[in-house]
């Protein structure tokens, strides 16, 4: 099977990854590939969505997989298909579920999937009247896609005016912030489940933790995510059975019935308040850093999983984990999250413990190959050191061994990642 690869994070780099080792898969291409997905397979550098249809339909590819969002909301899924080309990720009109906050908050109240009680407006005057009737901190979300940051958590009354004034000014968002979702603040822990969905079929993988804030403890500015661990134990039977009831069921039976049926990854970043699952939000990709766990610890072919859940056929596949768990931690840049940082060579020394090389593995993200044919972190997240192991313990110091042995100038990393699976 050939396979292209659309995106160039730790994401896509953990998908090829995956895929590299799957006997059915022949070749990989990604566009446009970072670094290091070089090493995977052949890096393109066609960005325009017919322009990649041409080449999948040229080069005879038989499944593409779109890694991040903004392809997928600009309807990249539409365009193969119309080609007669099998893409996995949902069409532009189901990845509103990610795209506008607002088309998300009011699909979840029209299927009543349990969500934060909110008011969605293009008015400061109606903002402002829903914020003086809510407890702080209060959240304010911009409708459109942000890059991440269009979510603000307000710790007064008057803060929260402030980022609603901010943005339906346009000041803040431009036009992405021109309609507002004003909600509750919602007090649990937040767990990151994914579901890979054919349309009508789904199978859940197993439940991961972000690690959104910088800093240890939880502290500092959010992030894209500075560490990533699966399966948590922050989630048991009963919990994957509310998930399943209340929240995935009636997404994928509200997405068919409203003509939108959805197939691809649904990432539901879920928070659990009082062992209840609330939806805080939905995106339609893997998570960044979660599949760089998520991909070692699936068994199973990856071709088999992407390549039925594209076509339909989720039901025909059997898709399986080890049971074993996985810790990723990022590897970030000097500056970062602030501003861009100078490109600083990356150096991994040689593994010789024959127990941490079997059981640890390198997902490349914002990293650049040099004229010298050398690898330079060139992005804000650089690299993720993914541990494997029976516990969550060992797989944790498996990826902090592995962060010893990678070295680039500015690195920075958290030393606590998976610390609420951790705590006694
Ligand atoms: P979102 O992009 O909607 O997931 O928001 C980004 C982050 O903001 C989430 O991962 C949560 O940590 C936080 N957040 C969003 N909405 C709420 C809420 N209603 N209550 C508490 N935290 C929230
Ligand atoms: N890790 C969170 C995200 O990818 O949105």
């Amino acid at each position: 099977m050939k396979v292209l690869v659309i995106g160039s994070g730790g994401r896509e780099y953990a998908i090829g990854s995956a895929l590299s080792k799957d006997p059915a898969v022949e070749k990989i291409w990604f566009a446009p590939g970072n670094g290091a997905t070089d090493a995977l397979g052949e890096n393109l550098s066609l960005s325009a969505y017919d322009e990649l249809a041409a080449f999948a339909k040229r080069e005879g590819i038989d499944l593409t997989i779109v890694g991040p969002e903004a392809p997928l909301v600009g309807g990249i899924v539409d365009v193969f298909e119309k080609e007669g080309l099998t893409i996995f990720g949902p069409s532009a009109q189901a990845a509103q579920l990610e795209g506008s906050k607002i088309f998300m908050k009011n699909f979840l109240a029209r299927h009543k999937i349990p969500t934060a009680r909110y008011l969605e407006t293009d008015s400061f005057e109606k903002a402002e009247r829903f914020i003086e009737s809510l407890e702080a901190p209060i959240v304010v979300k911009a409708d459109g896609l942000c890059a991440g940051k269009g979510v603000i958590i307000a710790p007064t009354r008057e803060e929260a005016k402030e980022a609603a004034r901010g943005m339906l000014s346009g000041e803040a968002f431009g036009e992405a912030g021109s309609r507002i979702v004003v909600e509750e603040f919602l007090d649990g822990y937040e767990l990151s489940v994914f579901a890979v969905c054919d349309g009508k079929e789904y199978v859940v993988l197993p439940a991961a933790q972000d690690h959104k804030r910088l800093l240890d403890g939880d502290r500092g500015p959010n992030t894209g995510g500075m560490g990533a661990y699966a399966p948590t134990p922050l989630i048991d039977e009963t919990l994957y059975r509310k998930l399943d009831e209340r929240v995935i069921r009636p997404t994928l039976a509200g997405m068919e019935e409203e003509g939108m049926p959805f197939k691809g990854v649904l990432f539901i970043g879920v928070m659990v308040v009082g062992g209840e699952p609330y939806i805080l939000e939905y995106n339609v990709r893997f998570g960044d850093p979660e599949c760089e766990v998520l991909m070692p610890l699936l068994k199973s072919p990856a071709s088999e999983l992407f390549y039925k859940a594209a076509t339909g056929r989720l039901s025909e596949a059997r898709i399986e984990f080890h049971d074993r768990y996985a810790v990723g931690v990022v590897m970030a840049s000097k500056n970062y999250p602030y501003k861009s940082s100078e490109p600083a060579e990356i150096i991994v020394d040689a593994i010789h413990h024959e127990d941490l090389a079997a059981n640890s593995t390198i997902a490349y993200a914002g990293v650049s190959r040099g004229d010298d044919g050398k690898l330079y972190a060139t992005g804000g997240r650089v690299l993720v050191c993914v541990g494997l192991g029976d516990s969550i313990r060992e797989a944790r110091d498996r990826a902090y061994m592995l962060v010893g042995q990678v070295h680039f100038a500015g690195k920075q990393c958290r030393t606590d990642i998976a610390y609420q699976a951790l705590q006694e």
